[in-house]
């Protein structure tokens, strides 16, 4: 089975427009779809940087000496960048989320189809998993976790019946975890609430919305003037961060204006949001959920 098919490739890519002598970031390298396809577009004297938290993905680096693999977050982006000698860019992707890679592991625990430790992590050197998660937060924490990450309007029953069984016996699997919460799945959907309890808890181990926050805060001192920003989110609490940020430059509230009374915003919005179509998604069930926006700097 392959590491990941890449979703939005074409697109997330043309949007970058790329300049064959720039310098541009995939956030996200996981199997290097998006990286190969920048580099199909870069000259001899362009180079590509790309970040990726979960050291399994280095064993997809790309063999080309335009080409460097950071094998760390991206919300430290600045930080890395930097010792490389890179203070701008011309563009900056990022696809956020699992690969199919990380998502097909069962050992990992990110799929409910499958029984693994409850793990979650994107990076294994973290210390916070979905073991710790499920095991030592308070009941109205893991509620509050469930409800924010995974819209799940039952998550104070949920929450109540993972802390219930795990005072008889510790919840080490992904299976012990469904079982705990299985009478309390609506009929009918019981595949799609697991699978938003799931995707709740991973997000809290990985703290899927600060990193994006912290990284976004980056981007556009990062840009060069007229650099892109391409970034294909797969949930509507990361695309409505992603909107926001490229509207105003903030995540909550107006920006500020100047002494002509314009707004002061640091990216502008390229074209309008873009999803998928039919035929992707019939042929990559993962794109289904996929939203792509396009910013440039100002
Ligand atoms: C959806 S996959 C990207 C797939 C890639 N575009 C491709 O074509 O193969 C997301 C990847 O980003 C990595 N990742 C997620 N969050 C990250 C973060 N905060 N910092 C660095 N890498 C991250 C994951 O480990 C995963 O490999």
């Amino acid at each position: 089975m392959s590491y990941h098919n890449p979703v939005l490739l074409e697109e997330s890519v043309r949007q970058l427009a790329i300049k064959p002598d720039g310098i541009y970031v995939d956030a996200t390298f996981g199997g290097g779809g998006h990286s190969g396809k920048i580099l199909e577009a870069l000259g001899e004297k362009g180079r590509l940087f790309a970040f990726d938290t979960d050291v399994e993905a280095q064993a997809n680096a790309i063999a080309d000496n335009r080409f460097v693999l950071i094998p760390e977050n991206f919300r430290f982006i600045k930080r890395f960048l930097r010792l490389y000698g890179v203070k701008k860019v011309d563009g900056i992707l990022a696809d956020l989320g699992v690969s199919s890679h990380q998502f097909d592991s069962s050992q990992r625990g990110f799929s409910t189809r499958f029984e693994g430790q409850l793990d979650m992590r994107m990076n294994q050197e973290n210390s916070l998993s979905a073991y710790e998660v499920i095991n030592t937060y308070d009941e109205t924490k893991l509620a509050d976790v469930l409800y924010q990450y995974g819209d799940l309007r039952s998550s104070r029953a949920l929450a109540r019946s993972i802390v219930k069984a795990r005072t008889e016996k510790k919840l080490k699997s992904t299976f012990d975890l469904k079982s705990a919460i299985q009478q309390y799945l609506p009929k009918g959907r019981e595949n799609k609430v697991m699978a938003q309890v799931f995707q709740a808890i991973r997000i809290e181990v990985n703290q899927e919305l600060e990193v994006l926050k912290e990284f976004l805060l980056q981007v556009p001192d990062l840009l060069n003037k007229k650099g892109r920003l391409s970034v294909i989110s797969y949930h509507s609490l990361e695309d409505r961060l992603v909107k926001r940020f490229i509207r105003n430059g903030l995540f909550e509230g107006e920006p500020e204006r100047d002494m002509y009374g314009n707004f002061q915003v640091p990216l502008r919005k390229v074209g309008k949001l873009i999803v998928p179509g039919k035929e992707e998604i019939k042929n990559n069930n993962r794109a289904r959920s996929a939203k792509l926006r396009i910013a440039e700097k100002i």
